[in-house]
């Protein structure tokens, strides 16, 4: 019996790894801790909530006493800490969440695991224990026309977000260069998928279409992001949780670098082909003011995790967009739950005079 504490899992990417977990393997115990933000949804793991493999708790990462205590009781082997702020605009309007969460819950997190893994006297840890931090390629700052991402690019990262995911793996680094903790670091591309709460480009240019609402599109819509499929950025964490070797950091993306227009542009098409509707067409597309500092090519090299664990993408393009569409046209209970309320007025905020 492998036991995982897992935080963030009520959210996009992590209730997404719950699921493939508990498909892929029978002999697991996930505690999920999540503090149910604006992020979190518990609908999403509905399904699960008679599975005995899988014990929510609602929490916050930043308490200690909390933390402290689920490591007692469980005795993790892995701790993978999904949770996080995760939205670069919201970052630019109040950036001090993003310090608690991101940088201080990474912390505090880090310290829980070292008190209860870690001998000080012997200078030894308990064997098979790990700490897996899930961050981001936005750390390694932006690219231009040429080159890639790898583990070695220096860090340098632009927004508030990216700067306090980047902060949080030089934590995580110094406890493993200082305390000899063992750990992993994964920097993933752009995900998406199913699940993914309708801020972030996708759902939102899903969502409008459908509703016939304009699509907002930052600047000249020709920024580069390297999209990659929810379920196997899940499938690298697994292997790099079992199987990365501790101390190192894997990039992880599948080389297909789109330009945002060209994503909204294929979004278009489809929903207008499936919905038969043809009042969604291009004349949505609205420009609006350019994200401040946005970064504007994202690409990685994922060489290593390739040669090392033998990970590669399994979802193309094409098709990972077909299934993210259709799953959210089944689900349109969901979009309008998750629309209602406090997402109007973030709506509101973001896009009115933009
Ligand atoms: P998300 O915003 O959809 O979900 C974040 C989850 O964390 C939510 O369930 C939320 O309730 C929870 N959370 C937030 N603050 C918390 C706290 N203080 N304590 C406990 N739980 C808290 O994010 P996501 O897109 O699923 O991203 C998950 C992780 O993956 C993040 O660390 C993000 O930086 C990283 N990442 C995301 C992408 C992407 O494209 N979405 C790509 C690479 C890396
Ligand atoms: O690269 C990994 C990162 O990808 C993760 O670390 C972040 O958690 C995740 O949110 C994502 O960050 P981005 O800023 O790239 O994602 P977002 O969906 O917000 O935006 C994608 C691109 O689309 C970006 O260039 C901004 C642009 N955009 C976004 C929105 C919401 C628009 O043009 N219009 C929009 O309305």
């Amino acid at each position: 019996m492998i036991t995982y504490l897992v935080t963030g899992c009520a959210g996009f990417i992590g209730t997404t790894f719950v699921h493939f977990m508990l498909s892929r393997y029978t002999d697991i115990k996930i505690v999920n801790l999540d503090a149910l933000t604006y992020a979190g949804n518990l609908e999403n793991l509905k399904d699960i909530e008679d599975d005995e493999r899988h014990i929510f708790v609602h929490g916050n990462i930043c308490d200690k006493e909390l933390v402290a205590g689920l490591m007692a009781r469980y005795d993790p082997d892995f701790i993978i800490n999904f949770a996080a702020e995760s939205h670069v605009d919201r970052s630019i309007s109040g950036p001090e969440i993003f310090v608690t969460t991101n940088v201080m819950g990474t912390v505090n997190l880090l310290q829980q695991a070292k008190n209860a893994w870690y001998d000080a006297g012997q200078k030894t840890w308990k064997p098979g224990k790990k700490y897996v931090q899930v961050s981001t390629d936005e750390v390694y700052g932006a690219l231009g026309p040429e080159g890639f991402f790898t583990e070695t690019t220096p860090l340098d990262p632009h927004s508030p977000y990216s700067a306090s995911k980047a902060s949080a793996d030089h934590f995580v680094k110094a406890f493993h260069d200082t305390y000899g903790m063992p750990v992993n670091i994964t920097r993933c591309s752009n995900n998406y998928g199913m699940y993914q709460f309708p801020e972030k480009l996708i759902p939102l240019m899903i969502n409008n279409t459908k509703n016939h609402k304009p699509l907002p599109v930052y600047g000249d819509g020709m920024q580069i992001r390297d999209w990659l499929f929810v379920e196997d950025h899940c499938r690298a964490i697994d292997l790099v949780t079992s199987a990365g070797r501790p101390g190192e950091v894997y990039n992880i993306g599948g080389h297909n670098e789109r330009t945002n227009i060209f994503i909204v542009k294929t979004i278009i098409q489809q929903m207008s082909e499936k919905l038969h509707d043809p009042e969604i067409n291009e004349s949505l597309i609205r420009h609006v003011e350019d994200r401040l500092g946005h970064d504007r090519r994202y690409g990685i090299d994922p060489s290593k995790i390739r040669a090392d664990l033998g990970w590669y993408p399994e979802t193309a393009f094409e098709d990972g967009i077909v299934k993210t569409i259709d799953w959210y046209l089944a689900n349109e209970t969901w979009m309008e739950r998750v629309t209602s309320g406090e997402y109007q007025q973030y709506y509101e905020r973001m896009y009115k005079n933009r």
